[in-house]
């Protein structure tokens, strides 16, 4: 069985932590005895600075063949913002139609959250963000630019079929988890009274499908106190693209931090994308300093996507021993080890751990 897997490490650490996290795949698929075919892809500000081209169309068609993508990070300092994020990642999560994007706020142990009398035990759950709607997808315009009367409009479009298929995936996902059996929807239905109308809607009536799943509702607002305050109180949350951006750093954070936060970019039907939610920190680039446990978090959740649950499961253990028996820190440069030593140590216990 061999797996094709199409690998964009893309700018700044993206290369480094993608180099470490397909050394620990390579390792969990000897041990599990399946293959996977690497096939790289250079899209990224590098060449774009080169080129003038961000993601060929062609590109798409080809990406679709394969059976997952592991992407590094987009993002370069000599790019205007906004030309990568919308040429590359977003028309990869658009095109490829990776309706969810699945962010697990988890602190393993032996990591360091900034929130005081919080462990391992209080802060494990998951947001479900939408991925292909709301403000992102990029509808509205300028009227008067560059005048005193200047408009900007920016408008969130929420469908029904899209809501739906999110919210569905968001409770299948919650029952499949099998923990608390809690879903939070997370929204600000007390101002957004036309789209946050049409989620609470959706929400309450899929849930009379899934009687065994407890629901609840949250304000955006006040969900942000409640991950720092309540963690525990979590254990899926479904939210619309915008807010699940924001929320999912809020989320990194208490979790200890981008050294360790991965995400996947879903299409249950299509082709799925894994990766770090850090970004490409360019200022870390070359170093051998980054920490690449959250881009090695991401291969095993393509792992776990692909169906190779024995495998994600040595790797995850194998991050587990690495942050509670060896790292000092998360931080770029204050782990005690290089990034090439972090990977060689994950790929060791992968093949290793029982
Ligand atoms: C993320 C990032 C992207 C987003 C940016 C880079 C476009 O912040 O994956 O969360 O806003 O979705
Ligand atoms: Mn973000």
């Amino acid at each position: 069985m061999s797996y094709p897997i199409a690998v964009i490490p893309g700018d700044g650490i993206g290369p480094e932590v993608i180099r470490e996290a397909v050394k620990v795949l390579e390792a969990a698929a000897s041990r599990a005895g399946f293959k996977m075919d690497f096939q790289y892809y250079d899209f990224g500000g590098e060449r774009y600075l080169r080129t003038g081209e961000t993601l060929p169309d062609s590109a798409i068609s080809e990406l679709r063949n394969f059976k997952a993508i592991l992407l590094g990070a987009i993002g370069h300092p000599d790019v205007k913002p906004g030309i990568l994020e919308r040429g590359i990642l977003l028309k990869l999560r658009f095109e490829l139609d990776q309706y969810i994007n699945l962010r697990p706020v988890k602190l393993y142990p032996g990591v360091e959250t900034p929130l005081k009398n919080k462990t391992s035990k209080d802060i494990d759950f998951v947001v479900v963000r939408e991925n292909t709607e709301g403000l992102y997808v990029g509808a509205g315009g300028f009227l008067k630019k560059g005048t005193p009367e200047e408009v900007a409009i920016q408008e969130s479009i929420n469908t029904r079929r899209g809501v739906e298929r999110c919210v569905r995936f968001a409770f299948d996902f919650c029952r499949q988890r099998d923990k608390k059996k809690k879903l939070t929807l997370c929204g600000k239905t007390n101002v957004l009274t036309y789209a946050h109308d049409l989620w609470e809607r959706v929400f309450y009536e899929v849930a009379k499908e899934y009687p065994d799943i407890e629901t609840s509702y949250a304000h955006v607002d006040a969900i942000c106190m409640w991950f720092v305050k309540n963690p525990e109180w979590f254990d899926v949350v479904v939210t619309d693209n915008m807010f699940g951006d924001i929320i999912t750093d809020l989320g990194a954070i208490i979790q200890g931090g981008m050294g360790i936060a991965a995400g996947g970019n879903i299409n249950p039907q299509g082709v799925s994308m894994f990766e770090p939610i850090g970004g490409s920190a360019p200022k870390y680039a070359g170093k051998n300093e980054i920490n690449p446990l959250a881009a090695i978090l991401a291969a095993q959740m393509m792992l776990d996507f692909i169906g190779e649950k024995q495998a994600a499961d040595w790797i995850e253990k194998a991050v587990i021993k690495v942050t509670s028996e060896k790292l000092k820190s998360l931080a770029a440069g204050e782990m005690g080890y290089s990034t090439t030593e972090v990977g060689d140590m994950v790929a060791r216990f992968t093949q290793e751990v029982g």
